[in-house]
């Protein structure tokens, strides 16, 4: 399938807001197990593939299990520069250390050493220990520990916002549709 055609309005709006650091910013929505809505901030890590958003995680968070029973979520992206929102629907797919470790050890090594620190800190969520220790860097050759998880969002449905335009535009694009693009009232 040729790239879908939202991917190109992604980029120029990622170019406008490329100065910024949260233009790498978005927001996960996940199904808990009681039914009820959560929502958190990720690190957009890239693509894997032309429709297939990359993130990372920790296993141990609150998020990794409300995948196992609810695997359908929504990302909300802005771009506060371009004036412009994202929203992706599709399923998560999770891959470990011990299911693909060239896979994780690829992915661990394109963080920094900072960033790969977290996942040596103690179970996020947990009561804090004043006692425990939080490094603050983790080295490239390090291996990636079993709670780290490569996040693989397949998306199936995309509604665009761009409020550069008078009346606002607003356009949905379906995996089921072939991408075709639909016009919708903002
Ligand atoms: C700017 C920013 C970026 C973040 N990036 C990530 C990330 O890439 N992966 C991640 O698991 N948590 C990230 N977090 C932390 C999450 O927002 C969240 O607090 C944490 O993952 C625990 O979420 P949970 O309890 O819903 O599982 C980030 C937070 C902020 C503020």
């Amino acid at each position: 399938m040729p790239l879908p055609p939202w991917r190109p309005l992604l980029k120029a709006a990622q170019q406008r807001d490329s100065r910024s650091p949260a233009a790498r910013w978005l927001q996960l929505a996940t199904v808990s197990r009681d039914g009820t809505p959560r929502v958190r901030t990720l690190v957009s890590r890239g693509w894997r593939s032309d429709d297939q958003l990359l993130l990372f995680t920790d296993a141990r968070s609150e998020k990794a299990g409300d995948f196992s029973h609810q695997s359908c979520v929504e990302v909300c992206w802005l771009f506060a520069k371009a004036k412009q929102q994202f929203r992706f629907r599709g399923a998560i797919s999770t891959t470990n250390p011990a299911e693909d470790p060239l896979l994780c050890q690829h992915y661990w090594a394109t963080m920094r050493d900072s960033g790969r620190a977290l996942w040596a800190w103690p179970d996020p969520g947990a009561d804090l220990d004043p006692d425990a220790s939080f490094p603050s860097e983790l080295p490239e050759q390090s291996t990636p520990p079993d709670h780290f998880l490569v996040l693989t969002l397949q998306v199936s449905a995309v509604d665009h916002l761009d409020l550069t335009h008078h009346p606002h535009r607003r356009r949905r694009w379906l995996v089921a549709d072939q991408w075709r693009e639909r016009r919708l009232n903002p």
